[in-house]
């Protein structure tokens, strides 16, 4: 059984960095969660690869460290240089665990090696269904009749690594992708933080592709 064990470190708050490219909804859902005391977490920076990037807005206004930091040379992976540059922000910023909230990239072995279980990412589908972008969309165009979100660890595949938790939502007749995509994010919202409540508590263990979480203590 594997998966990252933070042991004897459970009454510290998990140091948690974000990763996102959009308006940063999930990031505030987290940073709230927090707030509130519902996750012992602490935000130890918030990275984005686009400069404008809402998220990034939002991490200032909490009073937490935001950085654009560049993903060149590759559009749509984070490779390379773009790599090393995100590597060297999250050591400098003490990261434990890396949550993706909308971040747009795919993830390579560098990042992967260097976070082993230790990287979470939020999709706004019921796994292994609709990977990809605009998920909520293909779930609208399908024609599902439940759609949802899934908090999983990521591999090196496309939205396929180990699920640690989902939620779901009903689809209705009237729906359209919008109104379907704003349902989603409202069980995004409760999903992330208890996903990285989960990891605080030292409760998750990964066996191959299966996650158990280990009843409270
Ligand atoms: C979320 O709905 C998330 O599930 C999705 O991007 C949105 C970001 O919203 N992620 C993906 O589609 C990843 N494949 P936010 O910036 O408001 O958190």
């Amino acid at each position: 059984m594997g998966g990252y064990d933070r042991a004897m470190n459970t009454r510290q708050p998990l140091k948690v960095a974000i990763l996102g490219s959009g308006k940063g909804s999930n990031a505030q859902a987290i940073m709230d969660a927090i707030q509130a005391g519902h996750l012992n977490a602490r935000v130890v920076c918030v990275l984005s690869d686009v400069a404008d990037a809402g998220i990034l807005e939002r991490a200032r206004r909490n009073g937490i460290p935001a950085e654009f930091v560049d993903a060149a040379p590759f559009k749509t992976k984070l490779d390379g240089e773009g790599e090393q540059r995100y590597l060297r922000a999250l050591r400098r910023h003490g990261a434990e665990v890396i949550a993706l909230a909308g971040f747009m990239r795919l993830i390579k072995s560098g990042l992967l090696q260097a976070f082993a279980n230790r990287i979470l990412n939020i999709h706004p589908a019921l796994l292994p269904a609709f990977p990809g972008v605009a998920s909520w969309k293909q779930a609208v165009d399908y024609g599902v009749k439940v759609a949802g979100c899934t908090v999983h660890f990521v591999d090196a595949g496309t939205d396929s690594g180990p699920i640690i938790l989902q939620k779901t939502v009903t689809v209705f007749d009237t729906d359209t992708p919008a109104t379907l995509h704003a349902r989603i994010q409202e069980q995004e919202h409760l999903a992330f933080p208890e996903a990285l409540q989960l990891l605080a508590e030292n409760r998750v263990r990964v066996a191959g592709r299966v996650v158990r979480i280990a009843p409270q203590e």
